[in-house]
């Protein structure tokens, strides 16, 4: 069964893809095939789901959506760059992303790591140029390093890699899932918060939520490689068990897995109970996170 993304989640795609279009177009460069190859990798047809948490949490903080746009973008480049990479042959070797080629398989592997690397840039060229006057730039930035980095996104993505070597663990698995996957996704939350200029208890609210919803995103990722066909996600599946990847489903089983997932989707819908009604959209896209067709 196919379960669709939430309305207000299916609205904001489109609004979200002419922002960054226009942000990434109007970005001068003179290396047309690496042009080329950062349009084609971020522009594909995601499920942006980042960018929709740093404008909902924003506004939920009481800011306004024009003034997340850009940490948005530069949340959904960091995206882009982390799954040009971890499709590399060095990595996951994946030919499918969004329904497409690879961006290796496209523009060659050369292209593809430098598209990851500009993409990786490009977030903070739009955060620096976008929100030059922004009382929190410094906190907001640090947010952004902190969690795609050694810390947090990359360094999870080496644990994920160096765990193939590894018996199935089940505290290995959350400790990548963690950092390579929740890690981001609470940052996307909490720079909404920041964006807003919240104060440091809803920042910290925005953050559990994100984290939890993000444990429970990568339990989903791991329950669809092993349930869900290629043509639902775009990307192959089947493919974790035999890259030998520490999977909540190799650790525990599909059952178990998804009573975790369902146990990590209360503690964020928990999260969000001092938000109240206004949080509703948040609360219906954690549901979608888990429901997804498995
Ligand atoms: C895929 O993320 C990578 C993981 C962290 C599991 P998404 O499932 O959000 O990918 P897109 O952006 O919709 O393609
Ligand atoms: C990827 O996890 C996480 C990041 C890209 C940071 P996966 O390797 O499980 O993602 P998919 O299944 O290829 O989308
Ligand atoms: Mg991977
Ligand atoms: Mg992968
Ligand atoms: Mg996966």
């Amino acid at each position: 069964m196919i379960i669709h993304p939430p309305a207000a989640l299916r609205e904001f795609v489109p609004e979200f893809d002419r922002q960054l279009r226009e942000y990434v177009w109007t970005t001068v460069n003179d290396a047309p095939q690496l042009v080329e190859a950062v349009k084609y990798s971020v522009l594909a047809p995601g499920k942006r789901i980042r960018p929709y948490l740093v404008v909902r949490c924003c506004e939920l903080s009481g800011g306004w959506r024009d003034h997340a746009w850009p940490v948005a973008a530069a949340i959904e480049c960091i995206h882009a760059f982390s799954l040009v990479h971890d499709d590399l042959p060095a990595m996951d070797n994946d030919d499918v992303r969004r329904g497409k080629p690879t961006t290796h398989k496209q523009f060659g592997e050369a292209m593809a790591i430098l598209a990851g690397d500009a993409l990786f840039s490009l977030a903070f060229e739009l955060v620096g140029s976008h929100l030059p006057r922004h009382s929190r730039l410094g906190e907001i930035v640090r947010e952004l390093a902190e969690s795609t980095g050694w810390a947090g996104m990359i360094g999870g993505q080496a644990s994920d890699i160096s765990g193939e070597s590894s018996p199935p663990n089940l505290v290995l698995t959350r400790a990548i899932h963690e950092r390579k996957t929740a890690r981001l996704i609470a940052c996307a939350c909490r720079l909404g918060g920041m964006v807003a200029i919240a104060d440091a208890s809803t920042i910290e609210r925005l953050g559990r939520f994100g984290h939890h919803l993000g444990l429970a995103f990568q339990i989903a990722d791991d329950l669809l490689d092993v349930r869900a066909s290629a043509d639902q996600l775009g990307k192959a599946t089947q493919k974790d068990i035999h890259a030998g990847k520490q999977t909540y489903p190799r650790c525990v089983g599909v059952e178990a897995s998804r009573q975790a997932a369902h146990d990590e989707l209360r503690k964020a819908i928990d999260a969000l109970s001092a938000f109240g009604e206004a949080a509703a959209d948040l609360r219906q896209l954690a549901e979608y996170v888990v429901s997804r067709d498995y």
